[in-house]
């Protein structure tokens, strides 16, 4: 290494983040798939005296990883959530974080529908059903689910990401009911002139009366556990449960009262907790008929996972050169 200020990086991401983090410093980047251990980023920031460090959100970035390096001035998640990095103990060290918001909202959105239509007309199982060589005729009930159009659609939490989503179903003709901490009545206005049928309900009648309920807000305490028992109990029983979230916000245990009972038809999880979800997992002995998982793709488009690295190395710069950063989680989350 030169005397150039030092960036660890714990993930390869994609190169145009990484060559412009390399134009102006020293990186080191992790290149193994799995993520470090907390104990190995500290071991690295320490040993580099680092002075940004790039993360993932699979890593837990808390005060003892902060306390690695005396140089660390800016932390820089390769994401737009950060519940994976403790922004109270970044802010008493003053330690620059930034995020990724924006340029996944469209790329997410396209994918909570992809899962909504996925779960709703059981493409999994038909795809199944195909390779499992069941397919002998055409039949008049095979695999059928409900309509998408002229549904109501459930969303809770209308930031950028159930905005986007709302947006959608102007297409299928359907109605919006969304719950939030706060009426967003300027969203709501610019979704009605798109066309989107949408309505300000209590987060109660958003679970009762939707047979698409999408989740789209981030994880923080008072998240925390927000689809519990009472929630799933409250749905149809035909409704159907998206999560592109976080897994957390929908409990775990409860889903599966939920899903062994029948209270919901069927779940769409893109996020779970916990998160990877180990191969014997009970979540895992689900047929796709009850619930469809995937592996947290909802920004994984080429273009936007592209661009969140350019980000991500945007605001690590900003923070190298103490200028504020184009993307700060600490701002965002006042
Ligand atoms: C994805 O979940 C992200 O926070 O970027």
């Amino acid at each position: 290494m030169t005397n150039k200020p030092t960036v660890y990086v714990t993930r390869e991401i994609p190169a145009p983040g990484l060559e412009q983090l390399k134009e102006s410093y020293d990186v080191e980047v992790w290149s193994e798939k799995r993520p470090p251990s907390k104990e190995q980023i500290i071991d690295r920031l320490s040993e580099l005296e680092a002075d940004g460090l790039v993360c993932l959100l699979t890593d837990d970035i808390d005060a003892t990883v902060m306390d690695a390096s005396s140089n660390l001035e800016v932390i820089s998640t390769y994401s737009v959530g950060y519940d994976h990095v403790d922004l109270a103990a970044a802010t008493e060290r003053d330690i620059a974080v930034g995020h990724t918001p924006g340029v996944l909202t469209e790329t997410t959105a396209d994918f909570t529908w992809s899962l909504l239509a996925t779960c709703a007309r059981r493409t999994v199982e038909g795809y199944e059903y195909v390779r499992d060589d069941k397919w002998e005729t055409w039949q008049p009930e095979l695999l059928t689910g409900p309509d998408i159009h002229g549904a109501t659609l459930g969303i809770v939490g209308l930031g950028n990401i159930g905005n986007a989503v709302a947006k959608r179903a102007a297409g299928f003709d359907m109605t919006v009911l969304y719950s939030d901490v706060q009426q967003r009545e300027e969203a709501e206005q610019q979704l009605a002139e798109s066309g989107v049928d949408i309505t300000h309900v209590d987060q109660e009648k958003v679970f009762r009366q939707s047979d698409f309920v999408s989740v789209h807000v981030p994880l923080f305490e008072a998240t925390r556990g927000l689809v519990g028992e009472e929630e799933l109990r409250s749905m149809k029983e035909s409704a159907i449960l998206i999560n592109t979230s976080r897994g957390p916000v929908v409990e775990t245990a409860s889903l599966i009262k939920a899903l062994d009972q029948d209270w919901i038809e069927r779940a769409g999880l893109d996020v779970t907790d916990p998160e990877p979800l180990p191969a014997d997992h009970e979540l895992l002995e689900y047929a796709p008929e009850k619930l469809v998982v995937t592996p947290h793709l909802a920004s994984a488009s080429i273009e936007t996972r592209q661009k969140m690295a350019e980000m991500a190395a945007e605001n690590a710069i900003a923070g190298l050169q103490s200028n504020p950063l184009p993307n700060s989680a600490i701002e965002d989350d006042h």
